[in-house]
């Protein structure tokens, strides 16, 4: 009797070690639901490996992890991402960007025309809807939640090449501020590029699991996101498994590109100082823009950086020759060479007061959450202005502790919704999941 115990013992003990060598050495399941960041600028695709437990954000066969969120109507295709932005040179009316700025939201007429002026193409207003008009061999329109559509079918084969599997659910992610309805415009994308979405989560949600906050003890998680052109804040709070969005504020005319400005404006004085006159022509501005563009990069990393351009100046010996007085565009004086060093330090100078700003909203969201700084518990940098020196010291000078900044802040985002996709499509090992509840009575508070 006993002996037949030990020997069913020993049965179940054998196949639990199978199973248990099975798991260890067969190759483990293919993810099967993707993780989508649908950004306004860029979007990004990223999936949970079960055996190893990473998260891979998958790259174009170029090697790049995002993808501008552009798409272009030739006579002959619609293209998306890096080919449209190679396009919009020479096809600006029908190259369609800044479509989540449009998804899902009614618009009064006069609003929707003022938005409209500030794009080359044209935006039309169908019953408070914005909707593109496209004019190649005959002349249609589309609307936001078709362009997101091509961009995330894009997305789709990207991984579904990488990973050789057919992708058929998504996990997706929006701002924390986008009401019922723009999240179901954001759903009604996917399923036109052939995709359940089984869950919808937050932006910040998503950055503060990237640093696998959902799994530790935490209460209270902010989350500042600094892009190109807005500041994001918002205060989550954690309670059980749960992310609850306590409150939000921003302000949607700062970021990088300001950041840019201000350094462009320096360059264009020294050049004045230096020759005389000021660059005037467009491709001089234009060369210039670059150069500063990648000083400011260079400045994240070197405590200097140095702007070298070819500049094509009407200074007063070159317009005393006949040609150049008579018709100053047309043909443009031999290039003189502007070079000038750019130290941290003059950066953060010309920037400070812009850097200051960023604790505006910060502070709103410590307020109206009835929040101590000193009760935040972990700090999450998203955004690729993150990555700037000054930015970071004056978050955890303000906090008296460092920021979480180990994940690329251009990623952060999708590399949380891929973790919840690898949750939601039940990955093995069991991950600790995290659920969010919608905050519908918040509002953002907005400083521009
Ligand atoms: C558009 O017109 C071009 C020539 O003008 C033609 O080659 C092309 O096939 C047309 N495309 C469509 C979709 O009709
Ligand atoms: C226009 O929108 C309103 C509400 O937003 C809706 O009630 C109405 O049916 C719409 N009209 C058309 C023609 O779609
Ligand atoms: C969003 O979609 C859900 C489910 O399809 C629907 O019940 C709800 O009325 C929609 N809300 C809006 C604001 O469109
Ligand atoms: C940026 O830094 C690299 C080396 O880190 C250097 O080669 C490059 O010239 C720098 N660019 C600028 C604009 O300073
Ligand atoms: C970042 O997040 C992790 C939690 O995953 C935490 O342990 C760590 O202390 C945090 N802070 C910093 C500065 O990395």
């Amino acid at each position: 009797m006993s002996g037949e115990i030990s020997m069913i013992g020993s049965v179940i003990l054998a196949l639990f070690l199978a199973g248990y060598l099975g798991q260890q050495y067969l190759p483990p399941p293919k993810p099967r639901v993707i993780g989508l960041d649908l950004g306004t600028t860029f979007c990004s695709v990223g999936v949970f490996h079960p055996g190893s437990g990473e998260v891979e954000v998958i790259a174009d066969e170029e090697g790049r992890k995002s993808i501008p969120s552009s798409v272009s109507f030739t006579t002959t295709a619609v293209l998306s991402g890096h080919e449209a932005v190679e396009l919009a040179d020479n096809n600006p009316q029908n190259t369609i960007y800044d479509a989540k700025r449009f998804i899902g939201k009614i618009f009064e007429p006069e609003v929707l025309e003022q938005e409209s002026a500030r794009y080359p193409f044209k935006v039309i207003n169908n019953n408070g809807s914005a909707e593109f008009v496209i004019s190649t061999n005959h002349t249609f329109t589309v609307s936001p939640e078709f362009i997101s559509s091509r961009l995330l079918l894009k997305m789709k084969k990207m991984a579904e090449r990488q990973l050789d599997v057919p992708i058929l659910r998504a996990v997706i992610s929006v701002p924390a501020e986008f009401d019922e309805r723009q999240r179901n415009y954001t759903v009604r994308a996917a399923n036109l590029a052939g995709l359940e979405v089984l869950r919808v989560i937050n932006e910040p949600t998503a950055a503060a699991m990237a640093y696998g906050l959902h799994k530790v003890d935490v209460f209270n998680v902010l989350v500042v996101d600094l892009g190109g052109g807005t500041l994001d804040v918002s205060l989550l709070n954690k309670q059980g498994g749960m992310f609850l969005t306590r409150a939000m504020a921003g302000n949607n005319k700062l970021g990088g590109q300001d950041f840019s400005q201000r350094l462009l404006q320096y360059a264009m004085e020294r050049a004045q100082q230096e020759f005389g006159v000021p660059p005037t022509l467009k491709e001089d501005i234009h060369r210039l823009r670059q150069a500063v563009e990648a000083a400011k990069l260079n400045l994240t990393l070197n405590p200097s950086a140095s702007i070298r351009v070819p500049l094509h100046l009407h200074t007063p010996d070159s317009s005393e020759s006949p040609d150049s007085s008579e018709s100053p565009e047309g043909s443009a004086p031999p290039p003189v060479l502007f070079q000038t060093a750019i130290t941290r330090e003059l950066f953060e100078e010309l920037n400070e007061d812009l850097f200051q700003k960023i604790l505006v909203p910060v502070e709103t969201v410590l307020a109206e959450g009835r929040l101590d700084k000193q009760e935040v518990d972990e700090i999450v940098l998203v955004g690729g202005s993150t990555r700037i020196p000054r930015i970071r010291r004056l978050i955890s000078e303000f906090f008296g502790k460092e920021p979480n900044t180990s994940v690329d802040p251009d990623l952060a985002v999708v590399t949380g919704v891929a973790i919840q996709a690898g949750i939601m499509g039940g990955s093995w090992p069991l991950q600790v999941s995290a659920i969010e509840i919608p905050n519908r009575h918040l509002r953002k508070t907005n400083f521009s």
